[in-house]
């Protein structure tokens, strides 16, 4: 995955996801549970402007579930409805369509009021690449429609999906953006996998990982991979080098002379995050932006 967001690119992209809007009832913005502030488009108020909205918190089954309780508090404090899901099992998917008629109640109460026949609710799923669009549409709709990996820009015949009776979903997700201007949203994004190791250098993703984990994570990183020393400061970059270290030598990541080979250690760390080996790990929570001590 190496989309260019070139700035005509956003506006293009911004222009088809508008166009939708016109077709539908509610939008459905879907966030990754693990980072779902820096999986959330900058713009996506601008974008979305006053169409009623749906949160879902995706990959919720690799997310720690007390943080995504206090996310989903923080999202009703914001004045939006919010689900956490599992879309590649379909844990939850199923309250989307009953949440969404939920937050319509008053628009189908006035049709209802004058004689008309409420019909399906129409929704659009929105997101960032890799959050999860293509695996929730097509477990909406029971069956394989959307084609995972697609790009924006490409534009092709439009279709409704039914879900059940009483919803419809546009067969093509609208595909926003990623925040740039943040190194740490990057490196988040990276961790879970959102974006590849092409565009981030692999140790240094996992640098970021091991010391976002050391702080809050560290029981599972212990077990994990057997380690005896917690880093006295995350801050302090020797120290969770030396952690890398430690998880290359427990796992036979070695090169000639004994030395540690890091990349490889570093491979392996974020296969075992990304897969939910190290357990369910959420990199941010609501109203925390202090420096990594300090949570
Ligand atoms: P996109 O349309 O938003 O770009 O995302 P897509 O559906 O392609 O999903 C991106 C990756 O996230 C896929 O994995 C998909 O299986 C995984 N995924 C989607 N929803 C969930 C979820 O709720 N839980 C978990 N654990 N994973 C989820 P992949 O590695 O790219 O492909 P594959 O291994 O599934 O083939």
């Amino acid at each position: 995955m190496a989309i260019q967001w070139f700035p005509g690119h956003m506006t293009r992209a911004k222009r088809q996801i508008q166009d939708k809007l016109k077709l539908i009832d509610i939008a459905i913005e879907l966030l990754d549970a693990r980072v779902p502030l820096s999986s959330r488009n900058p713009m996506v108020d601008d974008i979305l402007q006053n169409k009623p909205r749906l949160i879902v918190l995706n990959k919720s089954d690799l997310a720690d579930p007390k943080t995504t309780e206090k996310w989903m508090a923080y999202f009703a404090h914001e004045g939006h409805e919010c689900v956490a899901v599992d879309s590649q099992t379909g844990t939850r998917v199923g309250d989307i369509p009953a949440k969404a008629k939920e937050i319509l109640h008053e628009k189908i109460a006035k049709q209802i009021a004058k004689g008309m026949n409420p019909r399906a609710v129409r929704g659009l799923i929105v997101g960032i690449p890799n959050v999860g669009k293509s695996t929730l549409i097509n477990r909406l709709a029971g069956r394989n429609i959307a084609a995972t990996g697609d790009k924006p820009g490409v534009t092709k015949g439009q279709q409704w999906i039914k879900v059940g009776t009483e919803m419809e979903l546009l067969d093509t997700p609208g595909i926003l953006w990623p925040k740039f201007e943040d190194q740490l949203v990057g490196y988040r994004l990276a961790m879970t996998g959102a974006i590849r190791e092409q565009i981030l250098n692999v140790d240094d993703i996992a640098f970021f990982a091991v010391r976002e984990l050391a702080d809050r994570y560290w029981p599972a990183l212990q077990e994990r991979y057997e380690l005896e020393k917690q880093p006295s400061d995350p801050e302090d970059s020797e120290e969770i080098v030396r952690v890398m270290e430690d998880i290359g030598r427990k796992r036979g990541c070695l090169m000639g002379g004994g030395r540690v080979d890091l990349e490889k250690a570093s491979g392996i760390i974020l296969r075992d995050l990304r897969a939910g080996k190290l357990g369910r790990i959420t990199l941010e929570a609501p109203y925390d932006d202090m420096p990594v001590r300090e949570r």
